[in-house]
Order: structure tokens, then C-alpha cells, then sequence
């Protein structure tokens, strides 16, 4: 369903209104249903009328509605602007009915090491049990206990320029040297090791891998992942692969898990996991590690300080995870599908956007378009389009993504479409402007 705005007014778009007092002034009479294909495959969880505009602006933070100015649209941090799936909501509320909670097992949940052991068993075909999962307070802490149980000060740790902040951020914090490996989309898996191979050094621990790539929009083959792990593990290194991206893909593009590849590759990988992305579940903190080496997976708990109870996973957030892998398969494949169709049209929009390039997501519910053309100093060209248009992007600056991220922005598409045909509508006319003014 598409809002429209009052009398005179073109349909599909988000009132002004709304955006000033939190009043939502659609009516029923000038609701359509835009996309019945869509709607047919049960995607209305997607529509614009699902997106909880009042909650987002009082709960939705992290450089987004809540953190914004009166009608600002955030495409900004990686958080889907939906509820959670229903089977998650009815297992918390039964489970906060029953009014019981006491402390779990420092490693997590039996309930919640099985359910996640069989996701990853099936759906990444990872050979693992429910003792190789360790429960982490979200994916990025997951990293950061692998970061503290096995690097010391000096450490060389490979990671990809660009990538996420949290990559250099959290190899900086255990003490350890973050060494930059420059990638585009298309940098090959010989190209990725010649990079890797000058970089090397005696202090050189662990590469740390992101697949699906945010904010590439990557998605690594499976000859690409296993030339380069080969590598890694040739020359002593361990791996860490964070995969929290990973159902979050688009076909004919396929997700292949490092831990998939062999035994041997996955005895020196950990697969870094949370529930952020697929399941919108980022306030409730949860994600986990995996590691079949089960003696590198107790140095990692003893990292965290979990048996002392200074770390630990709520049960709620665990509980809500149980409910995810095991019921809401059809949900996050609806989800997939609108991300999809919400992939495609950002393509076709930012073809509109004068000498501005994208490789197109392979996965992840990101787009990074080089707007150099436009602007080459993209902090200034994200506050131009802040103040101009009032929508927010994140910024291809070095402290969210490392120096090779400069000249571009994304764009995080998880809204419904109003959403963002709106944002793009406001946007186009601002990019006309500072075309002519180049
Ligand atoms: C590649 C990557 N890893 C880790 C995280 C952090 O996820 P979590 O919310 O589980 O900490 C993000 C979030 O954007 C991410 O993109």
C-alpha cells in the first residue's frame, strides 16, 4: 500500500505532515496496491504501511529516524526499517509470560547452540554441532573476543580496504596492526593474494574476511574463497569470516561459507554470525561464533569472561533467535525478494545521477555508488544532500569504511519502496543542481 498526502497531492508519497508531527494522514480512500504480484507472494510485510514510522523516530538509533531531524529520511546504518517476523514476536511474549529468568550456560542456550548448529549445518552446510557455537552478544562482539583470544600487541591482522569500520576498529582495540588490503568488486582472488602476499610480514596472525562485503555488495565465489584461504593457511594464518551477511543474497549469486570449504580450512576459521541483518533483531544484541576447532573456540570463551558472568547473551535475545531459524524461514525469504525489487530500483534511480557508477549488490541490502562525478569530497556531498534534500546517507569517509571508500556513499535500502522513491524523488532535483553548478 502507498500513502498519499491529501487532496491535490501526488499519491505514494510520505506526508510532510507526518514527517513534522508523527501524524500519519493516509486514508483509505486514496490507498492503492501497488505491486499485487508482490502482494500475492505474501511480501505486504514490506509495504509502506508496515514500516512503523512513530516507533522508528523513538527507538530506531545508530544515525537513523531517531537521530535525525523532523523529516529527515535516514538510508544510513544497515537496520531494516520493519518489525521483526510474527513468529519471533509471539515466542517472546510467551516466553516473558511464563515470567522466568534465570541465568543461562556462559557458552549460551542448549535450545539456542542447537537451533543455530542446524542453521548453519543446513542452510551453509557448515559440518558443525551445537558445541562448536558459542553465544555472542551480537556479531561484533563476536568479533571482538576472537580479536582478544588470540592477538597480542604488534599483531599484523589482513583486512580489506574498504570494509566496515568495526573491521579496524576491533583489531586496533585488542592491541593488533589492522594492515589494509585495497578490493574493488572486481579484484580477483590472484589479485586479492598478490596484494596480500606484499603485505605480509613475520607479525601477520589472522585474515579477516567479509562475505557477503559490505559495503561492496560482494558476494565471493567459492573458487575465489578457497584460493584464498589456501593462501592464508599456507602461510600460518587463521581466518575469520564474518558472514552476518550472509542471507542476505541475490540470485543467481550463491553465499559459500568458509567453514563449508574443507575440514581443514574450517579447523582455522571462525565464522563470525549475527542476527541483525537477516532478522532486524539489532537491539536485541545477539550473534555467535562458530569455531569446529573446539580448543580455539574455549580460548575464545575464556576471552570473553563469560564463566565469570561479566559477559553473557540475555536470554530473551536468545530465545527470539530460536524462534528466527526455526520459523522464520518464509518471512526473511519474502524479505529477500522486496530487497531484491528494492536492489533494482535503486539501480534504475542511480542511473539517473550524472557519471555516477555502482556495481550492483550481489547481496547485502547496500549500494556504494562512486558519486565522484558529482562531488569528490563525499562527507560534503552527504550534508549538501542532508540539507537540501533531507535525506541521509553514509558518507565513503575512511572512519566508517578505510581510505578506500573515498568518492562514494551508500545507500541502505532495507525500507519499503515509498520510502525510497521518496528519498530518490527529493534527491534527483539537488544532483541536477550541482551537475550544472560543475
Ligand atoms: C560486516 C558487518 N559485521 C558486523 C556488523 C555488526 O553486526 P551486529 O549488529 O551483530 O553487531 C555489521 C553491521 O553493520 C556488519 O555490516
Amino acid at each position: 500500500m502507498r500513502l498519499c498526502t491529501g487532496a491535490g497531492e501526488r499519491p505514494n508519497r510520505f506526508s510532510e505532515q507526518f514527517f513534522q508531527h508523527g501524524i500519519r494522514t493516509s486514508e483509505a480512500a486514496c490507498r492503492e496496491i501497488v505491486r499485487p504480484e508482490i502482494a500475492l507472494q505474501g511480501i505486504q510485510a514490506f509495504d509502506d504501511d508496515a514500516v512503523p514510522l512513530e516507533l522508528l523516530r523513538e527507538r530506531a538509533f545508530n544515525l537513523r529516524w531517531a537521530q535525525q531531524p523532523a523529516g529527515v529520511i535516514p538510508l544510513t546504518a544497515a537496520d531494516p526499517d520493519f518489525p521483526v517476523c510474527p513468529a519471533i514476536q509471539e515466542e517472546l511474549v510467551r516466553y516473558v509470560r511464563d515470567g522466568v529468568f534465570s541465568y543461562g550456560p556462559p557458552e549460551g542456550l542448549p535450545s539456542f547452540r542447537e537451533a543455530v548448529a542446524g542453521w548453519f549445518h543446513n542452510s551453509k552446510h557448515i559440518e558443525c554441532t551445537a558445541g562448536s557455537i558459542f553465544a555472542t552478544d551480537s556479531a561484533a562482539s563476536g568479533m571482538a573476543v576472537v580479536a582478544r583470544a588470540g592477538l597480542k600487541e604488534g599483531d599484523e591482522v589482513l583486512i580489506a580496504d574498504p570494509v566496515d569500520f568495526l573491521f579496524q576498529h576491533t583489531v586496533e582495540r585488542a592491541g593488533a596492526v589492522p594492515v589494509r588490503v585495497p578490493v574493488t568488486p572486481e579484484t580477483t582472488a590472484q589479485e586479492f593474494i598478490a596484494a596480500m602476499q606484499e603485505r605480509l610480514t613475520p607479525r601477520t596472525r589472522m585474515l579477516w574476511l567479509c562475505n557477503p562485503h559490505n559495503p561492496l555488495g560482494v558476494v565471493y565465489s567459492r573458487e575465489w574463497l578457497k584460493q584464498v584461504a589456501e593462501w592464508a593457511i599456507s602461510n600460518g594464518l587463521k581466518i575469520l569470516s564474518d558472514e552476518i551477511w550472509s542471507d542476505i543474497v541475490y540470485p543467481p549469486h550463491q553465499h559459500v561459507s568458509v567453514a563449508a570449504l574443507s575440514p581443514e580450512i574450517a579447523r582455522h576459521t571462525v565464522t563470525v554470525y549475527g542476527f541483525s541483518k537477516n532478522f532486524a533483531l539489532a537491539g536485541l544484541r545477539v550473534g555467535c561464533v562458530l569455531a569446529t576447532d573446539l580448543e580455539w573456540l574455549q580460548q575464545i570463551m575464556a576471552a570473553a569472561d563469560a564463566e565469570s558472568t561479566v559477559y553473557g547473551v540475555s536470554v530473551l535475545s536468545q530465545v527470539a533467535v530460536v524462534a528466527a531459524v526455526q520459523h522464520g524461514q518464509p518471512w526473511l525469504r519474502d524479505f529477500v525478494r522486496h530487497l531484491e525489487a528494492q536492489r533494482d530500483y535503486v539501480l534504475e534511480r542511480l542511473a539517473h545521477w550524472p557519471g555516477v557508477s555502482v556495481h550492483p549488490p550481489q547481496g547485502t541490502y547496500v549500494a556504494f555508488p562512486n558519486t565522484m562525478a558529482l562531488d569528490e569530497d563525499s562527507e560534503r556531498f552527504c550534508q549538501h544532500l542532508h540539507q537540501q534534500a533531507r535525506v541521509a546517507l553514509v558518507p565513503g569517509a575512511a572512519r566508517w569504511f578505510g581510505p578506500g571508500a573515498r568518492g562514494h556513499v551508500r545507500i541502505c535500502f532495507a525500507t519499503s519502496r515509498g520510502l525510497l522513491e521518496e528519498a530518490f524523488d527529493r534527491i534527483q532535483p539537488v544532483i541536477m543542481q550541482l551537475q550544472e553548478r560543475n
